[in-house]
Parts: C-alpha cells; structure tokens; sequence
C-alpha cells in the first residue's frame, strides 16, 4: 500500500507541481482530490514549461493513471482546454479519469464569483475567480450538479431547469446582472458532457484497486494548508480542505490507506490574494525574492507578497496535517543575502507565543521574532550532491528540522527534475 499525500504547507505555491511530477515519475496513480482549476502548477521539463491547473501532474507520463477524484470541482470547459493542449504537445490524455461524484462548475459560478468578490469591495478575499465558491457552495446546499449528471443529457436538462431560474433570481435580484439562457447552457453543457464521458468512472473503485494491488499512489494537493476552509487563515481561504485530512474524503479511501504525508515548504513565504501575513516584506528583500523567485501566479499572473520563512506557521501546519516529511523548495532564490531571518515567535499585543493564532485579528497584530543566520553566495543550482551545498544552507536547514522535528527528506534547488536533491526514499516500499 505505498502511498504518498502531497501538501502544501503554507499558503499554497509552494511549488507543489515540481515534487508531484517528480515522484509522478516512480508512482503509477496521480490522484487530485479537492479544489479545481483555481490551482495552477508548472512543470519544467528539458527546458520547456507546462502548466496545469485542473489535470493531475502525471499526464506528462504515458503510463501513469491520472485522477480527477470526487472532491475536485469540476469545469468541464476548462478541462477540455487544458486535454486539448495536452494532445496538441504531443501528450496522451487516455490515461485520465474523472470521478462519476465530482460536482460541476457552470458558468453561474464564475459569474457569481466575480460578482461576490466586487460586492465584497475592500472586503474581497481575492479569489481566482474560476467559481470554485459558489460550486461548492451548491454542493454543500445539495442543489449541485455532479459529473453523472453532466454526462447523463436527461439528467442534466432536469438539474438546469431546477438550477438556471433560481441562479438567474441571484443574479438579477441581488447582483442586478444578466442571468442565463437555459437552452443555450443545456446545449453547450450537453456537449461537454459527451466530450467527457470517455474519461467518466467510479475513480474511488480504482483508486482502491490500486492500493490494494500495492500499487504506488500519489495524492496530489492543490492550494496550501493555510488556505484550508477549517484550518486556514478564514475568510481568506479556498473552499475546499487541501490538508492531508481533505484526501480520505475527496479520494474516496480510507485515512489508514495513507503512509506518508509530505509537506511542500518553500524556503520562504508567499502569499497571493488578502490576508494578514506577518512576515511580509514590503521592501527591497521582498522585492529581490519575487524577482529572483519568479513570485507571479501561474493562474492569475498576480504579483505574489513575499516574506521571510515562518516556523510558528510551520509548526501549525505541520501538526494539523501530520507530516512525516519535508520537501524544501527554492533554497537557490536565498542565496545572495549576507543574512537570513527565520521567524520563531510572534509578539502579539505584548505577548510572546509559538502558537498560531486563529484570530485573524490577532495574527495581523503578530510580529515577527526573528532568528538570523548566516547566508550564502554560492549559486545552488547545479549542486547534486548535498554534502556539496554550503554550510550556512545545510545550517539553515538543519534549524528548520530541529525546530519542526520533522526531516528535510527532499531539497528543490531549481525548477529541473534534476535539481531535486533526495536525501531520503519518499515511498518506503
Ligand atoms: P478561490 O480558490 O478561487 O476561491 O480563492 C480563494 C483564495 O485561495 C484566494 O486567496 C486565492 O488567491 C487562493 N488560491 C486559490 N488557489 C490557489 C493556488 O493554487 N495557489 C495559491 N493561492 C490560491
């Protein structure tokens, strides 16, 4: 049963794709369990850049059996665009499956979204806009419309002529918008649902199948732990649970089918869209890393907020999904500084703590205590050996490891599958 949840551990970004097709390359199931295509996830391969937002990351791979699990909203026109240039680069899409469960995106939610977010004004939370909300929203109100639908023309004309009046009374009579033509929408829906009807199957059943086969499966997380509905920095967070928790329900298996469970960290911090992040740099430091890192949204395009790393947040978010492991990404965007911050404490109104905050209130109020480490000069990124990479990188390490008591088993020194340096096995079998 070797099998492997990836997690982002802090805000999402954490570049998640790269170790997802890396461990791709020796897993034989990728599986997407939550969120939709509000993700985004780029994959460098001999130098040529492909991005994904809703398609699990192994579709590069001919051989591998990629999943669409139930607990992903799902949007059928994005999904087409995206197995359209899929096959247009040469890639097959015959080895992708779609859960018979996951709920539909229509294009109400996307309009519902936008709408919300500008009724929202200086309240918005800053979405991507791609209706993952209001999909959700439906699903947990019971009145979605789930991909058996989809692909079922009766089905789907009954769901919509329930669905379209009542979504066109939102929108006219609460946002004073347009609402939707029901026939039209059928019609175009209809269509998509017999373009996607080859890839529709009962994914839970083959996800099982694998397990028990020994097979090894790789849960692929979308978004970041603190972006979590329960465990994020709410309301500014997705709608969906992209913690290790979100995988037994939106994959359909058993919490027990679960072995390992590696965080994604990035050796900084970086947030898009609203929200208090305490150690933010608003200055030339955090300029340096969005430019060296290449801090825009791979969805949005949108300037990422960068900050120093942030261990009272780790610590949470490491607890809270049960890590066993750690994946440290971006370490090559930290070279150059003569010194390094690590955050270790917040003082909050006077009080000092370890712990995260829930209140939103109080974390805007947290300031940061900082440790500071040594930096380095020497450019990582054709290192392979970690015995080879600088002391002051492997000390700042280590003080991440003895601070969390989780292992650094992975450490990302570029965007090259082969500038992943493994320390340690992620499948133990
Ligand atoms: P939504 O998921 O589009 O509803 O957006 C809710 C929040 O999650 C916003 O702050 C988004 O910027 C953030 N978000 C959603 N998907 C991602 C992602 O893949 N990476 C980083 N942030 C994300």
């Amino acid at each position: 049963m070797p099998s492997v949840v990836i997690v982002g551990a802090q805000w999402g970004d954490e570049g998640k794709g790269k170790i997802i097709d890396y461990l791709a390359g020796e897993s034989n199931m990728v599986v997407r369990a939550q969120g939709g295509n509000n993700a985004g996830h780029t994959v460098i391969v001999k130098d040529r850049k492909y991005t994904f937002h809703l398609l699990p990351s192994g579709v590069l791979y001919p051989d591998k059996v990629n999943i669409i699990g139930n607990g992903v909203a799902f949007d059928p026109e994005g999904f087409l665009t995206e197995i359209k240039k899929l096959e247009d680069n040469g890639f097959s899409a015959g080895n992708i499956r779609i859960d018979q469960r996951a709920h539909v995106i229509f294009p109400y939610h996307k309009r519902i979204d936008a709408l919300e977010e500008e009724s929202r004004g200086e309240e918005k939370i800053g979405t991507t806009r791609k209706g993952i909300g209001p999909c959700y929203m439906d699903k947990i109100q019971r009145s979605g419309i789930r991909v058996e639908d989809l692909i079922d023309p009766e089905v789907l004309k009954e769901r919509l002529a329930l669905q379209v009046p009542r979504k066109n009374r939102i929108l006219e009579k609460i946002y004073e918008a347009e609402g939707y033509d029901m026939e039209v929408l059928y019609q175009q829906y209809r269509e998509y649902g017999q373009q996607i009807k080859r890839f529709v199957t009962d994914t839970t059943k083959l996800t099982h199948e694998a397990l028990q086969a020994g097979e090894k499966v790789l849960f692929e997380g979308a978004q970041g732990t603190l972006l979590d509905l329960d465990l994020g920095t709410y309301p500014y967070v997705t709608s969906s649970h992209p913690t290790a928790g979100g995988f037994p329900v939106g994959a359909g298996i058993g919490p027990n089918k679960i072995e390992e469970i590696l965080g994604i960290v990035k050796a900084y911090t970086t947030r898009v869209g609203l929200g208090p992040f305490p150690t933010e740099l608003q200055d030339a430091t955090g300029d340096a890393i969005r430019t060296k890192g290449k801090e825009f949204g791979t969805t949005t395009g949108r300037a990422r907020r960068c900050g120093w790393l942030d261990l009272v947040m780790l610590k949470y978010t490491a607890r809270v999904n049960g890590l066993t492991g750690i994946s440290l990404m971006l370490l090559d965007v930290l070279s150059g500084f003569e010194s390094l911050k690590i955050c270790v404490g917040y003082e909050i109104e006077g009080e000092k703590t370890t712990d995260f905050p829930a209140s939103l209130k109080k974390l805007g109020k947290a300031k940061p205590i900082y440790q500071t480490l040594p930096g380095w000069s020497q450019d990582l990124s054709s290192i392979t050996n970690f015995q080879d990479l600088p002391q002051e990188a492997k000390e700042y390490m280590e003080f991440i490891e003895q601070y969390l008591e989780i292992p650094i088993k992975i450490v990302s020194i570029g965007p090259g599958r082969e500038q992943t340096i493994v320390r340690e096995e992620i499948y133990r079998r």
